[in-house]
């Protein structure tokens, strides 16, 4: 049987990661896989978490099943935390996913079943996963400009001019906030002309948000989600616990449907079921047990609230500090995209050659594509990456 197979191509973000892990170099810097780490470069565990995980550790009464849609608690309180004030809150029905990868895979599914023939349009450049995802579902993909590398911004204007062209049988996927892999959000002006051109035209709009409170804030990272939600009459949500709950491993994340009413979202809901069925057919519990807990106790939750909050202070502190390093030492404004971007990802644009180089001269990791984790960096190392960024001629 397994005779026939090729060997499949190496990640290039795990492979890096592999790399990195070899290099003997003490003074080595990773920028390579998206996590974010503290100043003492640990991806931590957050105390409401922890809290959380002990407390249930010793009340939980079962590990029996949790059934097709995972913890119900859990997706009422995300999808509160997403759509609360918006018209598309009623008609909303949420299923536990396996982090926002399965959210995705059974919301391309779900579009698969219901209209086999739709185009899902992502940004060029996009999450390295959409396009296999969408593709393992049998949809078509196709890209719509979005990044223009030579200003480091959002191009609107071709964005807006290819999205003016979408109709019923296309799906356009956005970033909720803290575009992956650019760092480069859509402003909300746009965020406004796209969902009334979503209400005339008649898309399906996909948003895939898996940094809520890692750009601006918790609700202000939401803003143009649900500007969406309250005017379209169909919209499909992937949301994702990993980053703003630190729960990476633990798999936790949501797919939300908004139907032209809740029975249509509703009926939504169990074809995820089913699909689900077919394949992991339920989530696992601990990391949505943990989220519906913090959620739903107010001295967890302000915990919570306070510590994301200082995550995300901490990535744009870093912003801030490449921004003035880089000033200083060119006399110039062009890294001032590092702050302008948001999240944890910026892509600088650095050709092959330049992040070899990068690599070799200076134990300086980026993936392919130029793509730099912000928030995998510390303070200490940003003298380092802005020497290795002017001699690799950034
Ligand atoms: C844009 C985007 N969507 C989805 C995911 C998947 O997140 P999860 O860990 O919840 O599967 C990621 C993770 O990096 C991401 O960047």
């Amino acid at each position: 049987m397994f005779n026939r197979l090729e060997a499949p191509g190496q990640d290039p973000i795990l492979s890096l990661a592999l790399a990195f892990r070899d290099d003997p170099r003490p003074d080595k810097i990773d920028l390579g896989i998206g996590v974010y780490r503290n100043s003492e470069g640990v991806t931590p565990i957050m105390t409401a978490v922890r809290k959380a995980a002990v407390e249930l550790a010793q009340t939980q009464p079962s590990k029996s099943y949790v059934g097709l849609a995972g913890d119900e608690q859990f997706n009422q309180s995300i999808t509160d935390l997403l759509l609360q004030g918006t018209a598309g809150h009623a008609r909303s029905a949420a299923i536990q996913t396996p982090g926002a990868s399965g959210a995705l895979r059974m919301l391309a599914d779900l579009i698969a079943t219901a209209r086999p023939e739709a185009t899902v349009w992502i940004s060029r450049p996009s999450y390295v996963n959409h396009q296999p995802v969408m593709e393992g579902a049998g949809l078509t993909v196709r890209e719509y400009p979005y990044f223009d590398v030579s200003t480091k911004q959002v191009d609107e204007s071709a964005m807006l001019e290819q999205i003016s062209q979408l109709g019923p049988d296309d799906v356009l996927l956005l970033h909720g906030c803290c575009h992956n892999p650019t760092g480069a959000d859509i402003s909300m002006e746009s965020w406004q002309r796209i969902t009334e051109m979503a209400v005339k035209q008649g898309f399906l709009p996909f948003v895939d948000i898996a940094y809520q409170g890692f750009g601006d804030g918790l609700h202000e990272d939401g803003s143009g989600l649900r500007l969406l939600a309250d005017a379209v009459p169909e919209m499909v949500i992937a949301t994702s616990c990993s980053k703003n709950f630190g729960l990476y491993r633990e798999r936790t994340g949501a797919a939300i449907v908004i139907g032209e009413d809740l029975a249509q979202a509703q009926k939504a809901k169990a074809h995820i079921q089913r699909l689900a069925r077919g394949t992991y057919t339920m989530p696992p519990d601990h990391g949505a047990a943990i989220v519906a807990k913090i959620l739903n106790e107010p001295a967890l939750r302000a915990e919570w609230e306070q510590e994301l909050n200082g995550m995300n202070g901490r990535i744009n502190h870093l912003r801030a500090e490449l921004v003035s390093q880089f000033r200083a030492a060119t006399d110039s404004d062009r890294f001032d995209y590092f702050g302008q971007h948001r999240g944890m990802f910026s892509v600088t644009g650095l050709s092959a050659e330049q992040l070899q180089q990068l690599k070799d001269d200076f134990g300086i990791y980026v993936v392919a594509g130029g793509r730099v984790n912000v928030a995998g960096l510390s303070e200490q190392a940003i003298p380092r990456v802005v020497e290795g960024f002017l001699a690799v001629g950034a």
